[in-house]
């Protein structure tokens, strides 16, 4: 970890980050280009797992863009420092996706942290690891003080995974994103920088809520 009040570390683009879970090796890696085929036909395989709690664009004249205008202008963010789209891949398959984004700087040093899984690779304690690492290295690797995650009160999968790795109840915010075609309701769960000193990886997989044996595919 580094001094507060020294300068931001250096932003690693590409990057990837490895653990391995009963499930199998974990990978976090840079979204490229040459995703596209993969991660559409994962998300297409999904639509009806994931309508319900993806993000949507409130003016609905806005111009969509496809899948290599997407990795272009996320990339664009993680170079510049403010976002940090990965890939999840389950022994090199794309099984979903983590992503960081609104980090700021100032006096805030925070960002959001936003996931998906296709329901293939559901319940095999894949997205608690995913949040974990990603956690963990804006903490240790990017210096940020606080990570928050943004979930529909309805949505007990997703509060399981706060729940797994100790994140912070902060109460309710009212119509807070655009999600399904509307303005939604969500709960906040953070954490800062510190407040579980072992990380967040480590106390997750040394807890009783670590996946097992039993959750292999
Ligand atoms: C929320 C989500 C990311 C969880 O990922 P995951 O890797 O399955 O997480 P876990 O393995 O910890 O499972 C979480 C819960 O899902 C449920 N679950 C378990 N097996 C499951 C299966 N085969 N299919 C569906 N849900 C299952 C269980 O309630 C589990 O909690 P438990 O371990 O206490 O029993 C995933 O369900 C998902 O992508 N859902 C759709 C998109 C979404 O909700 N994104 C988050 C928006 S905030």
């Amino acid at each position: 970890m580094t001094q507060r009040g020294t300068p931001q570390p250096s932003i690693h683009w590409p990057m990837a980050l490895t653990q391995v879970i009963p499930a199998g090796m974990v990978t976090l890696r840079s979204l490229h280009r040459r995703d596209g085929r993969e991660w559409m036909a994962l998300r297409g395989a999904n639509a009806a797992w994931l309508n319900p709690w993806e993000a949507t664009a409130p003016n609905p004249l806005r111009p969509a863009g496809g899948f290599p205008e997407y990795v272009k202008a996320m990339t664009k963010q993680a170079k510049a420092g403010s976002a940090i789209p990965l890939v999840i891949e389950l022994g090199g398959r794309i099984a979903g996706q983590v992503n960081v984004t609104g980090i700021s700087g100032g006096s805030q040093l925070g960002g959001s942290v936003g996931y998906w899984i296709g329901r293939e690779f559901a319940g095999l304690g894949i997205m608690p690891t995913a949040v974990a690492m990603v956690t963990d290295y804006c903490f240790d690797v990017r210096d940020l003080h606080r990570i928050e995650v943004n979930i529909r009160p309805g949505n007990e999968r997703s509060l399981r995974v706060v729940g797994k790795l100790g994140f912070r109840d902060e109460g309710l915010r009212a119509r807070y994103l655009h999600i399904s075609q509307g303005w939604r309701d969500h709960r906040t769960f953070a954490l800062t920088q510190g407040e579980i000193p072992e990380g967040v990886l480590a106390r997750y997989l040394g807890s009783d809520q670590a996946p097992t044996r039993d959750q292999a595919p």
